[in-house]
């Protein structure tokens, strides 16, 4: 079975449904969010039952389904002539998903003709639309300034993309996947959280040093628990931007990519933003060696006197080195984490090494455990703190393990 996602754990959340074909989406996206651990309601409207019946998303979600505001036939479930109250209390998400342009027409002026509207209108938690339509409907004036008066009241926005509709036309409009849509509704929870207006860097796996055009050097990180810990930041509310070496992750819904190779371009990349943010986390495995000269064409094997080339190898820049120096001379961010990924003398190493980078909190693993480390999807680490602290966290995912280093951050944020 899947593990439940914390953001999601114990959460209630109401999801709208409304009649766009999209609701096939919206069935799997409440049993995903059901999975994840989430309370999830579904109130749909009359269109939206055309195409899915409440018997389908009763099934998905383990509760009932709200469909009429005047039925007072309660079967076990609140009341429909008072749900939209009982709804709305204590929701921590109201998501509208997939959303018509009728249902946002109702929305933008206030409307209270069905349960959904009702409740729109008696909810006091964060509302999320996910406008689903023809491309030409959604660019209509009319939805635009309907989008943008539910926009201007604090109704989160996820963005339609651009694809096939059900009409074979093409077009901006067609609702996101379902992992997008988790995504969506994770930056929406978070943005309350511990890290709400901070703004984090992370890096992400190993850097390439390029010998000639095809070859390169590499190492073994995956970037998974800096994509981990890029999710956890953004669950926590932050601003965050990913700079990473790692190819074919799902960028977190909300993060900022900054695709680089070299450890050089991550160098730049870190040094250029690391002035305006809160938090750096460096997840990355940085190279610490790169080819002193990269050939300009490939080395072809036919053209070598010798059998094989000799590699002559030099040090690349340490960048927790140099943003130590940065903040000496008083600058952001004020959080630094570092990792230490050793195979002997874990703490003696990682201790060292929390001292000489000038970090704020070490993530210390063995590398030598088949079940921790580069390219597993579970990790094992010590938290070393330069007071001397050391927490050693037991065997678990590195979602968990991302969402642990996060609370000490907002921690030592204060
Ligand atoms: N790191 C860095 N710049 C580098 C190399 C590493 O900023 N050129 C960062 C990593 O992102 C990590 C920490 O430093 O957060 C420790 O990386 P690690 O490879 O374990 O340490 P090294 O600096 O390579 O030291 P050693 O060779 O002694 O293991």
């Amino acid at each position: 079975m899947s593990e439940t996602i914390p953001a999601f754990e114990g959460k209630r959340i109401i999801l709208g449904v409304t009649g766009s074909i999209a609701c096939y989406k919206a069935v799997d996206l409440a049993s995903k969010l059901t999975q994840a651990g989430a309370h999830v309601d579904v109130i749909m409207t009359d269109a939206a039952q055309r195409f899915v019946t409440p018997l389908t998303f009763q099934a998905v979600t383990g509760r009932a389904v709200y469909t009429d505001l005047w039925q007072t036939e309660s079967g076990g479930a609140l009341p429909t002539h008072i749900a939209h109250v009982g709804l709305a209390e204590g929701a921590s998400l109201f998501a509208i998903i997939p959303a018509t342009a009728d249902t946002i027409a109702r929305l933008a002026s206030g409307r209270a003709d069905d349960l959904l509207a009702v409740t729109a209108l008696a909810a006091r938690c964060p509302l999320v639309i996910a406008p689903a339509m023809d491309g030409a409907m959604y660019a209509h004036p009319a939805v635009q300034a309907n989008v943008a008066s539910l926009v201007a009241r604090g109704a989160v926005l996820v963005e339609p993309g651009f694809g096939r509709f059900a009409s074979g036309l093409e077009g901006h409009g067609r609702l996101p996947e379902v992992p997008a849509l988790i995504g969506a509704l994770r930056a929406a929870l978070g943005r309350s959280g511990a890290l709400a207006g901070r703004v984090v860097i992370v890096t992400a796996g190993g850097t390439r040093e390029p010998i000639d055009p095809v070859r390169y050097l590499t190492n073994r990180s995956s970037g998974k628990q800096g994509f981990a810990l890029a999710q956890a930041a953004i669950d926590a509310g932050a601003r965050v931007m990913l700079v990473s070496s790692a190819r074919g992750l799902p960028v977190p819904y909300g993060a900022t990519l900054m695709a680089v190779e070299t450890a050089q371009e991550m160098q730049d990349a870190v040094l250029a933003g690391v002035h305006d943010v809160d938090v750096l986390i460096m997840a990355a495995a940085v190279a610490d060696f790169r080819p002193r000269t990269v050939a300009e064409n490939k080395i072809k094997k036919s053209e070598l006197a010798t059998d094989a080339p000799v590699l002559e190898l030099e040090r690349t820049e340490d960048i927790l080195a140099s943003v130590k120096a940065k903040r000496i001379a008083g600058h952001s961010p004020r959080v630094v984490v570092g990792f230490a990924a050793e195979s002997q003398d874990l703490l003696h190493y990682a201790q060292d090494k929390m001292a000489r980078k000038g970090v704020d909190l070490l993530v210390a693993n063995d590398i030598s455990a088949v079940d921790a480390g580069f390219d597993v999807e579970t990790n094992r680490v010590i938290l070393l703190r330069p007071d001397g602290t050391q927490v050693a966290l037991p065997l678990m995912s590195k979602a968990r393990v991302a969402d642990e280093i996060i609370r000490r951050v907002a921690a030592l944020l204060g």
